[in-house]
């Protein structure tokens, strides 16, 4: 049986040895934006999952663009070494042929908010909070904070801290970045008539929306020319008057002009008002939709967690590439355990060869 799950793919410069990818996770146990001894294992244990692409969780190009306390970021010397220094330890135990990449991004008005262990929403101002910033003067929620709009000589620092963190990425060793166009952070919230209100060239039509991400991922492709650069976008916001998945299809295309190599079709995070049915796949139509229309190499996400489930989806051309998350937190081998039930071949490293046999007679049982 030929398990089109392990094939090879090219997306850019970059061959990838299989369509798995581990989708970007935040471990909200960063130290000021630096990757801590969590990341160090936590890199290493995915380096050896078998993945061919592995997305290092949302990383903030400048310190009030996290999330929380704990994301990660590239705005500083000290995150530049400490990511350097995890990813080169996974690079010494990965599976051959896997590439590392970071999640690029900004979460503007969803920034200042609490780990989510420690409860959902946005920090108190006894917490160290700090002001946020967007597109327009829009909180997310009630009693979210409201954003500072930001002025047209902002935009232009904010993408330069965009570029600025594109050669820290680089610098650190990764071989791509994926641009973080998804869930409702910065480049999301200017593309979404939900939270854009603005009326200069930054706002209103569709071609001013897109402007700041299409900017930002023609700079940062510019930036670092021998890095891959894809996007994560939301397709559509899930409400009426939102983001849709035609307008998402113009900006894909737009995105793909700007030097964009693949799109990680997710959706929704700009409304607590998103109206959806989750299930099995339940995206992987999106992502379906925008290759037919695009032709963009593109990667499909959202409770993918079966091996035939998964090998069908890029069987029958639905998407180029899975992306798994939660799936990949619960069993890091899953790819092996994907290989034994698909009859395909895959590497143990050595010291962990021992568990193969296992691994099949799982795999034969699934
Ligand atoms: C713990 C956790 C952290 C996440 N962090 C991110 C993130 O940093 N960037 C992102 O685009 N999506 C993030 N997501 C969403 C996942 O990448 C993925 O799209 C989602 O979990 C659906 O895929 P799954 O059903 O395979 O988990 C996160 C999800 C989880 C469970």
């Amino acid at each position: 049986m030929t398990a089109h799950l392990f094939s090879p793919i090219t997306l850019g410069n970059l061959e990838i040895p299989n369509r798995i990818a581990v989708a970007p996770m935040c471990q909200y146990s960063a130290d000021d934006g630096s990757a801590t001894d969590w990341h160090l294992q936590h890199w290493m244990n995915l380096a050896m999952s078998g993945a061919g692409m592995i997305t290092v969780e949302m990383t903030d190009v400048e310190r009030r663009g996290r999330i929380s306390h704990g994301c990660m970021g590239l705005y500083s010397d000290a995150n530049e070494a400490a990511a350097r220094r995890a990813l080169d330890a996974a690079r010494r135990v990965a599976t051959p042929g896997a590439k590392f990449g970071v999640q690029l991004a900004h979460a503007g008005r969803k920034a200042s908010n609490h780990r989510p262990w420690e409860g959902s929403g946005p920090l108190k101002p006894e917490e160290d909070a700090w002001p946020v910033i967007s597109c327009s003067p829009l909180a997310y929620a009630d009693g979210w904070q409201v954003p500072h709009a930001l002025t047209e000589e902002e935009i232009e620092q904010t993408i330069g801290h965009f570029v600025d963190a594109a050669k820290r990425a680089e610098r650190a060793g990764f071989d791509f970045i994926e641009l973080h166009s998804a869930h409702g952070y910065l480049l999301h919230q200017f593309l979404s008539p939900l939270s854009n209100h603005r009326t200069d060239r930054w706002g209103g039509s569709l071609e001013n929306r897109m402007r700041f991400p299409i900017e930002v991922a023609r700079r940062v492709a510019e930036a670092v020319p021998n890095l891959m650069v894809g996007a994560r976008m939301s397709l559509t916001d899930w409400v009426d008057g939102g983001f849709t998945l035609e307008e998402a299809i113009a900006v894909a295309n737009a995105y793909r002009k700007a030097g964009i190599a693949y799109i990680c079709c997710s959706s929704g995070g700009n409304s607590p008002h998103q109206s959806l049915r989750t299930g099995p796949g339940y995206q992987v139509h999106l992502a379906e939709a925008l290759k037919q229309a695009t032709g963009i190499p593109v990667r499909a996400v959202g409770m993918i967690d079966q091996p035939a489930q998964a090998d069908a989806i890029v069987r029958d051309g639905r998407a180029d590439m899975v992306a798994l998350g939660r799936a990949l937190l619960a069993d890091p081998r899953w790819p092996w355990r994907a290989a034994a039930a698909l009859g395909h071949p895959f590497h143990a490293a050595p010291q962990l060869a021992r568990s193969a046999g296992l691994m099949k007679q799982w795999g034969s049982a699934a």
